[in-house]
């Protein structure tokens, strides 16, 4: 099941097409957790064969980002998703996917650059260039898996309403099916970067999810103005804690929000030392 070329996959996805199966793709750079887990579930449920790519995809980190330490477990990984139930895991090298040339220099490599407007915000403000990567792969693997459904997670809301809006722009025949944030029980939304928490910054990382809950709470009770709802914020946070955003912005197209409504989803950046962690909750 584990397969490393795109001819390999490709020959593969052919035969299902014509058996008339239909195909699940769920993008994942790897280090598979139980966030990532639901979305293959949901995959392997709705279609025919489900395939998980696994790719830390370089030109979507920006210098100075986490690329060399990027928690990388092929191996686990591919256990886990045979246990359940995918079809193919397709793992390529960076070679595999962009050949020699974006090794030497992306300038020679065709970009998808999404709107401005939609990445002049939230992480896109501080990892330039970050989603004209993620779009560039997910339009790779789509045109190479070619699925009818594509799995991606809430908790990258920014990264899903940004997909979203490529394949309605590009007309690229796939159905993108949103899955909701996995929490630990503490509320600690589920991440490939929690392996770089001690127990102690774990521990302050609930800030996050904390500050989203309160906000979400005092949201039901009637409060919607959003300087307010965002002035409740402070008490969860101490030294340890860098706020990067807190933003109140529509579900759809990320307009900013001055009155908080059932449209509104809050998103938050925070770093804790080095590591930097999101979350976001929708107030409707
Ligand atoms: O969300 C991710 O893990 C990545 O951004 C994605 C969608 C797999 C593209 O590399």
């Amino acid at each position: 099941m584990l397969r490393h070329t795109i001819n390999e996959v490709r020959e593969q996805i052919k035969k299902w097409k014509k058996e008339g199966l239909t195909v699940g793709l769920v993008p994942t750079m790897g280090a598979l957790h139980a966030g990532h887990l639901s979305l293959i579930k949901k995959s392997v449920e709705k279609c025919d064969r489900t395939v998980v790519s696994v790719f830390v995809n370089p030109i979507q980190f920006c210098p100075g980002e986490d690329l060399d330490k990027y928690p990388r477990t092929l191996e686990a990984d591919e256990k886990l998703c045979s246990d359940a139930g995918v079809d193919i895991v397709f793992a390529p090298s960076p070679k595999e996917m962009y050949g020699e040339g974006h090794i030497l220099s992306n300038d020679f490599l065709t970009y998808v650059i999404p709107p401005y407007f939609y990445v002049d915000k939230l992480c896109g403000k501080s990892r330039v260039g970050h989603f004209d990567g993620v779009c560039t792969v997910v339009n790779k693997l789509f045109n190479i898996v070619q699925p009818d459904y594509a799995f991606f997670g809430q908790k990258d809301a920014q990264q899903l309403i940004i997909i979203k809006k490529m394949v309605k722009d590009l007309n690229i025949p796939v159905e993108i099916i949103p899955c909701p944030i996995v929490r630990e029980e503490s509320g600690l939304a589920l991440s490939s970067r929690n392996k770089y928490l001690s127990d102690e910054d774990k521990k302050e990382a609930l800030a996050l999810s904390k500050i989203l809950f309160n906000i979400k709470a005092c949201y039901d009770k009637g409060i919607t103005d959003v300087k307010a709802l965002t002035e409740t914020a402070y008490s969860f946070l101490n030294e340890h804690h860098a706020l990067e955003y807190l933003e109140f912005r529509d579900k759809e197209n990320l307009e900013e929000k001055t009155v908080a409504d059932d449209n509104t989803q809050v998103f938050i950046a925070l770093k804790i030392g080095d590591v930097r962690l999101i979350d976001n909750i929708l107030l409707g």
